[in-house]
């Protein structure tokens, strides 16, 4: 596949960017469909702009420091259509989108959680899987809808839970598991073999 075959994508982060680079990577493969054209971070010092840069993909820094959440959308929105951007991936991304810029994506809006959604929605996730004795933890990527995490699943991919576990060793263990889903999951959107109906994740 050529990159002008591709789909454009943005990727929208505000920390070390592990994500990030697993998409970075993925995308250099030729049969895979998507090509990242741009990286957003609100924050000037995330470790992830340092890999985009790397990549040659160029960067946007957009804080969110002293605007409504509106106007900040706005600015988002702004950048990644002057890019071609056709689809965004939230790869660590800490803050909450405007119902309007979540409307305006609908269905091209993808995001990276480390739990089985449903369940676990919001933060402290390793903490409350363990104080919850489960066996069983994971990693979910999601459409994006104005309810914060309750997006509907394109994939997941669960990890155990061990006994000696603390949250860092958890958040170890389904990190990499991010790490191999969030590219599969971009593929299937891109691929047209996941979509968003009626507010349901469909598979073709
Ligand atoms: C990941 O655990 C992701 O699930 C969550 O934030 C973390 C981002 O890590 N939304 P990184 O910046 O991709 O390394």
């Amino acid at each position: 596949m050529t990159p002008a075959n591709k789909i454009p994508v943005g990727v929208l982060i505000s920390g070390r960017g592990s994500n990030l680079q697993t998409l970075l990577d993925a995308s250099r493969a030729e049969s895979f469909p998507a090509h990242i054209v741009l990286v957003i971070a609100n924050v000037e010092n995330a470790g992830g702009l340092a890999r985009a840069s790397a990549a040659g993909v160029p960067v946007h820094v957009i804080t969110h420091k002293g605007k409504t959440r509106e106007t900040f959308d706005a600015q988002l929105d702004a950048a990644l259509r002057e890019a071609g951007v056709e689809l965004v991936c939230l790869a660590g991304f800490m803050r909450i989108l405007s119902d309007g810029f979540t409307r305006a994506w609908e269905g091209k809006l993808l995001n990276i959680h480390p739990s089985l959604l449903p369940a676990y929605k919001g933060t402290r996730v390793h903490e409350r899987v363990l104080e919850a004795g489960e066996k069983q933890s994971g990693a979910s990527v999601h459409f994006v809808v104005p309810e914060l995490d309750a997006g509907p699943v394109i994939a997941q991919a669960a990890v155990p839970v061990l006994a000696t576990d603390t949250p860092e060793t958890l958040a170890a263990r389904v990190l990499e598991a991010e790490h191999r889903l969030y590219p599969t999951a971009l593929r299937l959107v891109c691929e047209g073999r996941v979509t968003l109906q009626n507010g349901a994740a469909v598979t073709a």
